[in-house]
């Protein structure tokens, strides 16, 4: 009988220990797995850190390379594009006006009755449509009627019937988003194409050309008088509201910026006349590159398995087309180093699929139990109920991917001001450190969702732009968001450029 009770005893001792043994062992491995994971954490916000000193380091990089583009063709990765525009709306411009404006995820139409007098758009209507993805990869011919017949209907619905002035053409200005040199303020040729955009027959070709020949395929009769950027109309509507401003920024699908320059100082156009003494520079910043820029392992695989590899350095770290490819990326290295995530989703391994306006609604996930970090993991990635740690994880990735993006953001446009002069330094040729000149008044248009629907981004930005300047400076400059000044400004500069305005020069 002993020995039968010391017999059970031994045995219930055995598998009690070779349970605790596996519970000890699962244990022990997960933790490892945890740890693997967390050192992928640890690993990507060491390489996404962005140091105030580092942050300057790219101001200073952004402005010297500035000065290399305007330098000469191709002496900088930041094409440094001349826009013809030599001056900018005043408030003065009268009359209605269109505009196209082409670049990001949607198309918009718009008309602005403008009143004369500053600040005063009438009534401006705006119509918006997203871009049929097969258009984006289609032909001209395709985009184009796409382009008029909308913009035909949209007139048609405008104006109910009601006779425009026979004695003039209605005049358009089209906001083309993408890198052109421009010929005239009215004529440019598509360099490349960016977010996404790949309609080959186009490249190379005059962009108004393709935009007439469609407006005459559909029986429109139209006077294209300006072709612009998206920062260039942001820019002209910037300053329409408010003369202090001198750059404007966008950061959207993608991002770029442009700024009003001396003549004198774009030393690759020797002798450029202009009745103002300066024209807007487009910068195509997204192609800035520079050694400051902290890049991690995600960057690298992006850019290489990319369309253009090496093209769009700073736009891949910051725009919207590719913040939501990065915490993509991530997602699936942590899954592949361990099941936190459970089994490797298909739906992770496919580029793009995590689009950015998701990453910023997981980052401002308030609820307790992070519901919509789990919706969204369920719903767009397969990968269903992670616990409230893994939960945490992945806001955690979502903030550091975008507070280096807002960061390196705020340092492209500190680049800017210290380009001209207005970062409180005395500008790139000064020896001196921070200086005591009276700083003046400096205003910075912005548009484009991340900054204005991310709010977290937007906080990122305005914290690094204070770390960068000190307060004292900071207080002098202003981000200004407006609203559709890429398609209302590119309509204000038709306005500022008609071919009909008795006074279209004006200084600025
Ligand atoms: C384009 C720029 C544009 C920016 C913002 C970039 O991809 O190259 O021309 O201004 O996106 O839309």
């Amino acid at each position: 009988m002993g020995r039968v009770t010391l017999g059970v005893a031994v045995g219930v001792a055995v598998v009690a220990c070779a349970v605790a043994g596996v519970v000890v062992g699962r244990r022990v491995r997960s933790r490892r797995k945890w740890g693997r994971v967390v050192g992928v954490l640890r690993e990507l916000e060491e390489s996404c850190e962005t140091t105030v000193g580092r942050l300057r380091q790219v101001v200073d990089a952004m402005a010297v390379e500035m000065h290399a583009g305007l330098a000469s063709e191709g002496g900088s990765k930041l094409k440094m594009l001349l826009t013809f525009v030599d001056h900018l709306p005043t408030g003065s411009e009268v009359g209605t006006y269109y505009a196209l404006d082409l670049g990001g995820t949607n198309f918009r139409v718009l008309r602005a009755e403008l009143g004369g007098r500053r600040s005063s758009i009438l009534s401006k209507d705006v119509e918006l449509q997203p871009i049929p993805q097969h258009l984006m990869r289609s032909t001209s011919e395709d985009l184009f009627d796409f382009i008029s017949s909308t913009l035909k209907q949209f007139i048609e619905k405008e104006e109910n019937g009601s006779e425009f002035s026979s004695l003039r053409k209605r005049e358009l200005g089209f906001t083309f988003s993408f890198p052109v040199k421009q010929i005239s303020i009215c004529s440019g040729i598509l360099i490349k194409w960016t977010k996404g955009f790949a309609i080959e027959d186009m490249v190379g070709r005059e962009v108004v050309e393709c935009l007439r020949a469609g407006l005459i395929r559909n029986g429109l009769d139209m006077e294209v008088a300006v072709l612009v950027n998206d920062t260039v109309g942001t820019l002209a509507l910037g300053h329409y509201h408010d003369a202090d401003t001198v750059a404007a920024v966008i950061i959207g699908t993608g991002t770029n910026a442009s700024y009003l320059e001396r003549a004198d100082a774009i030393i690759k156009c020797q002798g450029l006349l202009t009745t103002s003494g300066g024209m807007v520079v487009n910068m195509e910043w997204g192609n800035f590159w520079s050694s400051h820029l902290p890049r991690t392992s995600y960057d690298v695989e992006l850019d290489a398995e990319s369309p253009n590899p090496n093209d769009l350095g700073f736009e891949k770290m910051i725009s919207g087309m590719y913040l939501g490819d990065i915490v993509r990326r991530v997602i699936l290295r942590m899954s592949q180093e361990s099941d936190i995530f459970g089994p490797v989703s298909s739906s992770l391994l496919v580029p793009f699929i995590l689009h950015t306006p998701f990453v910023a609604k997981m980052h401002e996930d308030d609820s307790p139990d992070l519901q919509e970090v789990a919706r969204i993991l369920k719903e767009k990635l397969e990968i269903p109920e992670v616990p409230l740690k893994v939960r945490k994880l992945v806001v955690r990735i979502c903030d550091v991917v975008t507070r280096r993006a807002a960061r390196l953001a705020a340092a492209g446009i500190v680049g800017i001001l210290k380009k001209i002069g207005r970062d409180g330094t005395g500008g790139i040729n000064s020896v001196r450190g921070r200086s005591d000149m009276k700083m003046k008044r400096t205003v910075v248009a912005i548009e484009g969702a991340l900054y204005t629907s991310y709010t977290v981004f937007r906080e990122y930005l305005h914290e690094a732009l204070n770390e960068i300047l000190g307060e004292e400076i900071a207080q002098h400059v202003i981000l200004k968001a407006t609203e559709d000044g890429s398609g209302i400004g590119a309509a204000l500069l038709a306005a500022s450029h008609s071919s009909y305005s008795v006074d279209s020069v004006q200084l600025l």
